[in-house]
C-alpha cells in the first residue's frame, strides 16, 4: 500500500509518501518523499507557536511541499499510462465539492486550482492526515487539503492520531540501502514526550491502546520551552537547554526537585520543576544567572531525564513490557537517550528499546504514514473532522 501522509498539527508543515509491503505486522518499507517545513523562523519572535500565524504558514506551504514530494516520488516519469478524462458533469460536481472544502482556506485554494487540479492522478492507494491532537486552525489546514485531495483523486482518507505516529515512529530504523520497519514485540510501552503531551502508553497489541501516566500540569518539552525563556533563551527551548547545558560555566551547589519521582503511580509534574528554577533565578540575579545558566541547563535537564527514566523503567516493569518505545520532540534529548539506554540495559536487558532516528522525533508526515499502515482506517472524505484535544485512548 502507498501512502501520502499530510501532518500539521503544530509548525512544522509535512508531506511524506512511503510505501509498505509484505506482511502487515511485519512490512518492509521505502520511502519516496519525506519533506518537512519547519516554521520555527516565524514564530520564534512571539516566543512559542502562534496558532493563526501556524495556519496561514500551512496554507502557504502545502502546494509547494506537495509538488515537492511528487516530483520527489518521479511517479510522473511512468509513460503509458492513460489518465481518465471525467464527462464534464462530473468535473463540475467535483470542483464544486473543492470548492466548499476549501472555502475556508482561499490562498490555499488558489494554489490548489493553480497547481494541483492539472496533475494526473498519483499512484497512491489512501491519503493520511493528522487530525489531532494540536492546535485546530492548523490542524484543519492539513484536514481540508487532504480532503481535497481524496475527493479530486478519489482516494481513501486515513484520519490519524498525532501521537499515535509518535508512538510508530521509533519503528523506522535506518538500514544501508535506505530504511527498515522494526517489529514491536507486545506488551510494549512508550514514553511520548512532546511540546504538548507527557505519557506512558501501554499497548497490548497494535491500537490496543491505554494511556497509564501523564503529566498532571506541563509537558516535558513545555517546561524545557518555559525554563529556555526564563534563562534568557530563544524558542523552542529544548535544543537551546541541552547546548546551553554542554557549555562550560560557572558552578554553585544548585539541587532542583525531581517532581514526582518516587510517587507509586505513573505521572509526571513539572511545573514545580519550572517554578523551582524561577524563584532561584530570581535570587541570583541577571548577572550571575547568565554565568551560571550552563550549569542551571544541565541541572534543570538532568532533573526531566532523573524523572523520566525512572519512571519509564518503573512502569516498563509493572507491566511486563517486552519493547519500550521512546517517542516525541524531547526524544531528540541526547541525555534522555543516553540515560534511559543505559539504565534498560542495566535493569531490563531483556527488554527490547526502541529509539526514534533523530530525524524522526520532531513533527513529521512519515510517522503519520508508518501510523496510518499499522492501525490506519480508510474513511470517506466527509467522515474525517480534525479535534484538537482527542486522546489516544480513555
Ligand atoms: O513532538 P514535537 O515536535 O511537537 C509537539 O507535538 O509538541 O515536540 C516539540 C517539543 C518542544 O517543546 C521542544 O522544546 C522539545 O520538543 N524538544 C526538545 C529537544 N528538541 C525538541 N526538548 C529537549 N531536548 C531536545 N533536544
Ligand atoms: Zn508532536
Amino acid at each position: 500500500m502507498r501512502i501520502l501522509a499530510i501532518e500539521t498539527s503544530c509548525d512544522e508543515t509535512a508531506i511524506a509518501i512511503a510505501e509498505f509491503t509484505g506482511p502487515k505486522t511485519s512490512p518492509r518499507i521505502s520511502v519516496l518523499s519525506n519533506i518537512v517545513s519547519s516554521q520555527i523562523a516565524v514564530h520564534r519572535k512571539f516566543g512559542g507557536v502562534v496558532p493563526n500565524l501556524a495556519r496561514r504558514e500551512h496554507e502557504k506551504n502545502l502546494v509547494p511541499i506537495l509538488r515537492g514530494a511528487l516530483k520527489e516520488t518521479k511517479m510522473y516519469k511512468v509513460s503509458g499510462i492513460k489518465y481518465p478524462v471525467l464527462s464534464k458533469r462530473i468535473q463540475n460536481t467535483k470542483y464544486k465539492i473543492l470548492d466548499t472544502i476549501l472555502a475556508r482556506e482561499p490562498e490555499l485554494k488558489q494554489q490548489f486550482k493553480k497547481y494541483i487540479l492539472s496533475l494526473p492522478k498519483p499512484e497512491i492507494d489512501a491519503v493520511a492526515v493528522t487530525y489531532g491532537p494540536g492546535l485546530a486552525p492548523a490542524l484543519w489546514v492539513g484536514v481540508n487539503f487532504a480532503r481535497a485531495l481524496s475527493v479530486l483523486w478519489n482516494k481513501p482518507l486515513i484520519p490519524v492520531n498525532h501521537m499515535a505516529g509518535h508512538f510508530y515512529s521509533s519503528l523506522l530504523q535506518n538500514e544501508k540501502s535506505g530504511y527498515r520497519i522494526e517489529n514491536i514485540r507486545f506488551p510494549a510501552l512508550a514514553l511520548l514526550v512532546s511540546g504538548g503531551h507527557t505519557e506512558i502508553v501501554e499497548a497490548k497489541q497494535h491500537g490496543a491502546w491505554k494511556i497509564v501516566g501523564a503529566t498532571r500540569d506541563d509537558a516535558a518539552g513545555e517546561a524545557f520551552d518555559k525554563v529556555a525563556r526564563i534563562l534568557g533563551l530563544s524558542y523552542p527551548g529544548g535544543p537551546e537547554i541541552s547546548k546551553e547545558a554542554l557549555k562550560k560555566g560557572k558552578k554553585i551547589k544548585i539541587t532542583l526537585p525531581r517532581p514526582m519521582m518516587n510517587s507509586k503511580d505513573n505521572d509526571f509534574s513539572f511545573s514545580g520543576l519550572k517554578t523551582a528554577v524561577l524563584y532561584l533565578v530570581r535570587d541570583l540575579g541577571r548577572t550571575k544567572t547568565k554565568k551560571l545558566r550552563p550549569h542551571i541547563a544541565k541541572e534543570f535537564q538532568n532533573a526531566v531525564v532523573d524523572v523520566l527514566v525512572k519512571k519509564t523503567i518503573r512502569a516498563a516493569k509493572a507491566f511486563k513490557a517486552k519493547t519500550i518505545l521512546l517517542g516525541g520532540g524531547v526524544a531528540a534529548n541526547h541525555e534522555l537517550r543516553k540515560r534511559l539506554e543505559a539504565n534498560l540495559k542495566k535493569e531490563l536487558p531483556n527488554t527490547k528499546y526502541l529509539i526514534p532516528n533523530t530525524r524522526m522525533t520532531g513533527d513529521n508526515a512519515l510517522m503519520i504514514a508508518i501510523a496510518a499502515h499499522f492501525v490506519g482506517k480508510k474513511k470517506a472524505w466527509n467522515k474525517v473532522h480534525a479535534d484538537a484535544n482527542v486522546r489516544l485512548a480513555r
